[in-house]
C-alpha cells in the first residue's frame, strides 16, 4: 500500500503553528497532532523526553502508552542510546520491542537533541507492516530538525 504525505505542507504548518510560541508542551502537542493529520496509516505519534535518565512519555496522539522507557530498551531506547534513527518494518522481529498498542506493526524513532545533548525521541507507529519508507525517514528527520529548533 502506498501512503502519500505532503511533507512540504506539514513543514509549513509546523513552522506557522509554533512561530513565536514560547510554550514547549503546546508546540510538541501541536506537532504530534499535525503529524497525525498529515500521515495516513498511523496508530501513534508523539514524544518521549529524557527525564531522570530514562525516556518519559510526552505529548502524543493515539492510545495511552508506556510512561517510562530505559535507555537501550525497545525501539525508542535503542534510537536514543545509539543516537540514530531506527526504522523497523516489522516490530515483532525487533529484539526488545515494547508493545504499548498491540495494533502496532511498524515503527520509526528519531532521536532529538538540544544543545548537542540527547533531549528525547520522536516515535511514530503504524498498524501496517513496512509503513515507513526511506523517503519518509528523510522527511521525518527534516521534521525532527524543525522540532529541535524550538526545544
Ligand atoms: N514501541 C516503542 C514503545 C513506545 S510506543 O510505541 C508508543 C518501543 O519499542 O520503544
Amino acid at each position: 500500500m502506498d501512503f502519500i504525505t505532503d511533507y512540504e505542507t506539514l513543514f509549513q504548518n509546523l513552522e506557522a503553528i509554533t512561530a513565536e510560541v514560547p510554550y514547549l508542551t503546546a508546540n510538541l502537542a501541536n506537532a504530534s497532532a499535525l503529524l497525525w493529520e498529515a500521515m495516513p496509516g498511523l496508530n501513534w505519534a508523539g514524544f518521549y523526553q529524557m527525564t531522570d535518565g530514562a525516556l518519559v512519555l510526552g505529548p502524543f496522539q493515539g492510545k495511552p502508552a508506556c510512561i517510562r522507557i530505559p535507555l537501550g530498551r525497545g525501539v525508542c531506547g535503542t534510537a536514543a542510546e545509539e543516537g540514530r534513527t531506527v526504522r523497523v518494518e516489522n516490530v515483532h522481529t525487533f529484539p526488545g520491542h515494547i508493545a504499548c498498542d498491540s495494533a502496532s506493526n511498524s515503527e520509526i524513532v528519531i532521536p532529538l537533541y538540544k544543545a548537542g545533548q540527547l533531549w528525547g525521541v520522536l516515535d511514530i507507529d503504524s498498524p501496517h507492516f513496512g509503513r515507513f519508507t526511506p523517503e519518509d525517514q528523510r522527511n521525518l528527520e527534516t521534521f525532527a530538525g524543525k522540532i529541535q529548533a524550538f526545544l
